[in-house]
């Protein structure tokens, strides 16, 4: 029996991989490279030893995904495949829709199709909205996203709970990812934003190497410590091993649908992520303050407890281990 892991040549897709082959798990992926490369896949075996099987298809082509599931037995789906760029689902929102709402409601009535019913989602911790507690539980309140990207997270989380409802049969583990950073400590798999960077690590990242010549840091005003954004950054390779975690629930478990957050707990802010990457690698990070980014709230962290008591899975990399590993795969 196979995971099948959509996206799988992706950031958080790779990372999963590895910690999948890295189980003893037989693994089946699909990506249209829209937004990875085709390296990563020779990288993948490079890191593990170990072999996959690869279809180069858009999960959105129903004739070629249900060729997947024909070809290959397959116990549990992982689903990679969304586009997650903020500013660009505010530019393009129906591709935005119709990537991750569509093709996630497609590879879900292939899967009912071929009796597969083991689905384990990514979601996001911008389902929160503007958070209604500090340190957020999943029971907190979700709602009031403030982008198409998020409001896609949201829509596939509510036509999850409604399938559950019409069919108990099914497994189904909800993961809300806080903010993921670093790359695997072989340097070999990473981020590659394409373009200049919108999040906070790669731009950091490329302002360290030379290619970019300063950090705008996106207010000083805000209600925390120092004034700036305060998030909950954790380790992919951290994020990967909850994802075989929850695999191993929805195996142990008959049925059901069940929902948790993946972060470390800990909030740091603007500046401390700066100054960390300074510490640690040595280099100046040139920033200046500017005006708040439109959209943005002042903190976010999880309480990720009831993944740890539930799922027996806690981040246990370190914000120095997150800041080496992203530095370490830009110089490789
Ligand atoms: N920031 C800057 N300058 C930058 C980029 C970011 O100051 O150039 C700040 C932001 O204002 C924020 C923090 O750094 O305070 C983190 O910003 P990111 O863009 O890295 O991450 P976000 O928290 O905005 O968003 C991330 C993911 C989303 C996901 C969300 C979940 O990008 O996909 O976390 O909370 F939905």
């Amino acid at each position: 029996m196979s995971i099948l892991v959509t996206g799988g040549a992706g950031y958080i897709g790779s990372h999963t991989v590895v910690e999948l082959l890295n189980a003893g798990r037989e693994v089946v992926i699909i990506d249209n490279f829209s937004n990875s490369k085709p390296e990563v896949l020779e990288r993948i075996k490079q890191i593990t030893g170990k072999d996959f099987k690869f279809y180069e298809i858009d999960y959105l082509n129903r004739k070629e995904l249900e060729k997947v599931f024909e070809e290959n037995e397959i116990e549990a789906v992982m689903n990679f495949a969304g586009y997650k760029a903020v500013g660009e689902s505010v530019q393009n929102p129906l591709k935005y829709y119709n990537n991750n709402v569509s093709g996630a409601i497609g590879l879900l009535e292939t899967m009912n199709k071929y009796n597969v019913k083991k689905f384990i989602f990514s979601s996001s911790a911008t389902v929160y909205g503007e958070p209604e507690k500090i340190p957020i539980t999943e029971d907190c309140k979700t709602g009031g996203t403030t982008n198409p990207y998020g409001t896609t997270k949201l829509f596939i989380e509510q036509i999850l709970q409604d399938l559950y409802k019409s069919d108990e049969t099914w497994d189904i583990a909800i993961l809300r990812y806080f903010n993921p950073v670093g790359a695997h400590e072989s340097g070999l798999i990473g981020e590659e934003p394409q373009g200049i960077p919108s999040n906070l690590m790669p731009y950091v990242v490329r302002v360290a190497s030379g290619d970019l010549e300063q950090l705008s840091v996106f207010g000083n005003d805000y209600d925390t410590p120092d004034g700036t954004g305060v998030r909950d950054y954790i380790h992919v390779v951290d994020l990967a091993q909850g994802h075989i975690k929850a695999l191993e629930k929805l195996e142990k478990e008959k049925t059901g649908i069940y929902t948790y957050n993946l972060g470390t707990g800990v909030g740091y802010s603007v500046l401390d992520m700066v100054k960390a990457f300074e510490e640690v690698t040595g280099k100046k990070v040139k920033y200046k303050i500017v005006e708040r980014r439109p959209g943005d709230i002042a903190i976010c962290y999880s309480n990720p407890q009831k993944a740890k008591i539930e799922l027996g899975w806690q981040a246990i990399k370190t914000l120095k281990d997150m800041c080496k590993a992203s530095w370490g795969y830009m110089q490789k």
